[in-house]
């Protein structure tokens, strides 16, 4: 084809693809569409040529800033609700199981293993409030699940994750439990709080672009795995929190608000909430095992 025009352009690249290599169905589904969306995108903005430049710019820049504890793409991900949107459709809502939300990017591999009850919390501040947090994993008959994997992360009272604040312990505000034989999960915390996502770089590039501030409100990040039931990524939000609205990562759902409640003297924490929930089977996994 040498005769592109606009109109032709998007049929052109399509009809290339697998001319001179495989395709899987898959990616030529993935990249018919991207193709065609892309294009249709420039077309109907009149995309000029400095904007394009800009863009591939833009997108070099986050590419440089990410690393194993930087994650620019997936905040990119987040500001624009494309995530939020991706987890729906890989995890769709069936009114029984657990919502799913976002990752994030803060996420980190092989957090500290602790046992029921310990403490995620590695350094104290001054404005600290201290949680115990505790609740039950179950599977959809409201069968306790026991041995669940539970990963759970947070930011500091300052607003940081440890990955990004020099000033706290490595893994500090992370780790890995599990269920005892009730299904129960239970760790020491201190309550998060709402914070700005990373905007000094190319997320705070696009967030003022949008018109949008960077907060998020208050959340306890989990990870849930047990074999034979699909992982639940999710967060326990705070039901006190300003921001529970206008979330800057659209990652807020009703069923995953919590409530932190005044901790019994005995406890020796400030806050208590108790948090439960529902895995739902691995269809894929259990037919690929019988
Ligand atoms: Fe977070």
């Amino acid at each position: 084809m040498r005769n592109v025009t606009t109109e032709n352009v998007t049929d052109v690249v399509i009809d290339a693809l697998g001319k001179h290599g495989e395709v899987t169905p898959r990616n030529r589904e993935i990249l018919t569409a991207l193709i065609r969306h892309l294009h249709d995108f420039a077309r109907e903005v009149k995309l000029q040529h400095g904007e394009f430049l800009y863009g591939c710019d833009f997108l070099a820049r986050a590419g440089q800033l990410s690393d194993d504890k930087r994650q620019e793409f997936i905040l990119l991900g987040d500001i624009l609700g494309f995530e939020v949107l991706v987890d729906m459709l890989t995890h769709p809502a069936d009114g029984t199981a657990s919502e799913s939300t976002v990752l994030g990017p803060f996420y980190r591999e092989n957090p500290p293993v602790l046992p029921k009850g310990a403490s995620i919390v590695q350094k104290h501040f001054d404005n600290e409030e201290t949680i115990y947090f505790e609740g039950y994993v179950r599977d959809k008959d409201g069968n306790s699940l026991k041995d669940v994997i539970v990963d759970v992360w947070e930011d500091a009272p300052n607003g940081l994750y440890e990955n990004h604040d020099p000033d706290q312990p490595d893994y500090n505000l992370r780790g890995r439990l599990k269920t005892d034989e009730n299904g129960h999960y239970a760790f020491n915390a201190v309550r998060p709080v709402a914070y700005p996502i990373p905007d000094d770089h190319t997320a705070g590039e696009l967030i003022r672009a949008m018109g949008h501030h960077p907060m998020r409100p208050s959340h306890m990040h989990f990870m849930i795995q047990k074999d034979g039931y699909r992982r639940l990524i999710s967060q326990v939000f705070d039901s006190r929190d300003e921001y529970l609205d206008n979330d800057s990562v659209f990652a807020v759902k009703e069923s995953l608000i919590g409530q932190y409640k005044p901790a019994p003297k005995e406890m020796g924490v400030d806050l208590h909430i108790e948090f439960d929930f529902v895995l739902t089977e691995d269809e894929t996994a259990r037919l690929a095992a019988e």
